[in-house]
């Protein structure tokens, strides 16, 4: 696995200074952010409620990165990331899979339909996103496919060994923790079956400190995860998985990430983005030493594992 680096002592300190700043300005947002019980499923039923699209069925409800090698859409993008993940889950037809952290279920209809899974079973916490993505996916004519639960990751509903594959897009970061889901996601799979993540991580070298744990706060995700790709693939041996692998695929989403944020703060719809990294990559320094570090994530793999037959 390639090491990428620390981070630059400089673009610490800068962004340091942001958070600081940041403090000083607005007290009461971000005491608000930083307050103990600030729940993932608030963060998301904000966003989606600010969302003027939210509830128009032609248009994509996606909530990840993407994969930007090929494209040049954020849809398409966010798409192909799927696309990616259901190839290292293997999805096939036949397959009873576990999706968790699913948001509007996009993937799931995308996997129904491209990799003929049998049957899909969803967990999300976010109550909102379930009621819509249930619509969704009666819209598309999948009702007897999916079925969309209200439920944590870290505590599913669901009977020993019943699925071949259990799959989390971009969410597993959020999980309290996503230590409890390895266990969880090992317990529900049949012996043979396969756990498929694209994850967001720090990258290895960051140190993992004070200011580390302002930003997770605020992003909603545990410090208890807050771990480079060593440790996590440690965690995944740990829980019973075999057969591991972890693969990044961060060129092909830091640099666009960086065009995204910049596109989207001058107001421009993500829906009618056109970034091509072909033809203008920022790099992934200029992801990490901005967004990257505030968010509290600049690795991004891709990781599976099996349990034993
Ligand atoms: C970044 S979004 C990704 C959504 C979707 N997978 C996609 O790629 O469009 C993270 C999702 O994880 C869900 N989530 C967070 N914590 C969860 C938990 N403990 N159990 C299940 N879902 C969770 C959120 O509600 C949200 O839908």
């Amino acid at each position: 696995m390639e090491n990428i680096g620390k981070i630059p002592f400089n673009y610490e300190w800068r962004n340091r200074w942001i958070i600081i700043q940041d403090f000083i300005r607005n007290p009461f947002q971000e005491i608000w952010f930083l307050r103990d019980k600030f729940e993932v499923s608030e963060l998301y039923t904000r966003i989606a409620k600010r969302d003027r699209d939210l509830h128009d069925p032609n248009i994509p409800q996606w909530l990840n990165f993407g994969y930007w090698k090929e494209e040049t859409t954020y849809d398409g993008a966010c798409a192909a990331l799927a696309r990616k993940l259901g190839e290292i889950a293997e999805l096939s037809p036949g397959d009873k899979v576990l999706d968790v952290g699913f948001g509007f279920a996009e993937q799931d209809i995308l996997w129904v339909r491209e990799n003929n899974v049998d049957a899909i079973t969803g967990i999300n916490t976010t109550e909102l996103q379930v009621e819509i993505a249930q619509e969704r996916v009666a819209r598309a004519g999948l009702t007897e496919r999916i079925n969309l639960q209200v439920g944590s990751a870290t505590e599913i509903p669901c009977e020993d060994n019943s699925f071949d594959k259990v799959t989390a897009l971009e969410c597993a970061f959020h999980f309290n923790t996503r230590e409890d889901f390895f266990a969880e996601a090992f317990r529900v799979l049949r012996p043979g079956g396969k756990l498929a993540l694209a994850d967001c991580l720090p990258r290895m070298g960051r140190d993992i400190d004070f200011w580390l744990r302002v930003n997770s706060k605020k992003m909603c995700i545990p410090f208890a995860n807050q771990y480079d790709r060593h440790t996590y693939v440690e965690k995944l041996k740990k829980h019973g998985f075999v057969n591991i692998q972890a693969r990044s695929i961060n060129e092909y989403v830091w640099p666009a990430a960086v065009r995204y944020f910049a596109e989207v703060g001058k107001g421009i719809s993500k829906h009618e983005l056109a970034i091509d990294l072909q033809k203008d990559n920022p790099g992934l320094e200029a992801w990490s030493r901005d967004r990257g570090w505030f968010m509290a994530f600049d690795d991004y793999l891709l990781f599976s594992g099996e349990k034993p037959d």
